[in-house]
């Protein structure tokens, strides 16, 4: 049997084209699995998962609770917000103390970067980034990665642009990584003050222009402004951000040929995208949503495997 190359998932960058190409194989698998009367398979039925969650979340964290519960496993979900961590617990006895449960596996999402990276270097158990701070989103860009291969045939060679708040996302980070190891070229569009300095490096296009960035690509991610990040305003005001930024179907329709468009949620509508281009045939917004569970049941499955 293929097995992954990592015993946990940190990031996009730690893992192989080859890792991802056998999540999404994997995936398949557990959509079809998804998609019949009996949603539910007994393969990690010894397993138990504990869900971690330092930062608000509907969609991940749901979505690794169905996954997990799809695959029989044990689950045991810790919100910070109604802990111990109140009291002036640490991250890592807290961890401990869940992992002395006979816990096997920790799905952490954490406001600091590298929280789950040092996490690693301390406990025993598979960890999966559930998001790490402004770092990596590593389920996000697979369960994207996997929707556009879906709808497209095939990621390589496609043209992906990613518009919004680059400097502030997690979901970009982790998607020019997944898009760029499956051989798609990757653009950056927003703001000047929302694109990282270093951008450039990770050998991505650049372009501030909305219009050109949508005539290039066959697919266009659109991100949230992450306001919850920002220590300083980047630009005058949301309004001004939607006039110059903001996405409609009208522009959508208005272009020579059909592009995709992807959303990781939480939208602000009327801000990124407007409600009619967000609800329109474009859109696979939901689509990602649902690929979210088979992706997060194949990453959970293949860390599993490898303790074994
Ligand atoms: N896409 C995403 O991470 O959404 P949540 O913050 O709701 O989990």
């Amino acid at each position: 049997m293929q097995e992954l190359s990592v015993r946990h998932l940190l990031g996009i960058k730690d893992i192989t084209p080859q890792d991802i190409q056998l999540i999404f194989e994997t995936a398949d698998n557990f959509k079809d699995v998804l998609n019949r009367p009996i949603k539910k398979v007994p393969s990690l039925r010894d397993i138990t998962i504990a869900n971690v969650f330092f930062e608000n979340s509907t969609r991940t964290r749901l979505s690794f609770e169905l996954a997990e519960k799809r695959l029989s496993a044990d689950v045991i979900n810790f919100s910070s917000s109604s802990s111990s961590v109140k009291k002036g617990e640490t991250l890592l006895d807290t961890v401990n103390n869940i992992l002395a449960m006979k816990v096997d596996m920790i799905v952490m999402r954490h406001s600091s970067p590298g929280a789950p990276h040092f996490l690693s270097r301390h406990i025993n158990a598979n960890i999966v980034n559930a998001g790490d701070g402004t770092h990596e989103h590593p389920t996000q860009a697979l369960l994207d990665t996997f929707s556009i291969r879906e709808k497209l045939g095939e990621v390589a060679g496609k043209k992906v642009v990613i518009i919004g708040d680059i400097l502030h996302s997690r979901v970009a980070l982790s998607n020019i990584f997944a898009l760029q190891k499956l051989g798609a070229e990757v653009m950056v569009c927003g703001p000047i003050t929302l694109l990282p300095k270093y951008i450039k490096e990770l050998g991505v296009k650049v372009e501030l222009d909305v219009r050109k960035a949508l005539e290039w690509c066959d697919v266009a991610n659109v991100l949230r402004i992450q306001l919850e990040r920002q220590q300083m305003k980047y630009f005058p005001s949301l309004r001004e951000y939607t006039l110059y930024y903001g996405i409609d179907k009208k522009m959508l329709d208005s272009l020579d040929k059909e592009i995709t468009l992807m959303h990781p949620g939480p939208i602000n509508r009327g801000v990124e995208l407007s409600s009619d281009a967000a609800d329109s045939h474009h859109s696979i917004i939901l689509n990602q949503v649902e690929n979210g569970v088979a992706i997060r049941m194949a990453v959970l499955y293949l860390l599993a495997s490898k303790t074994a």
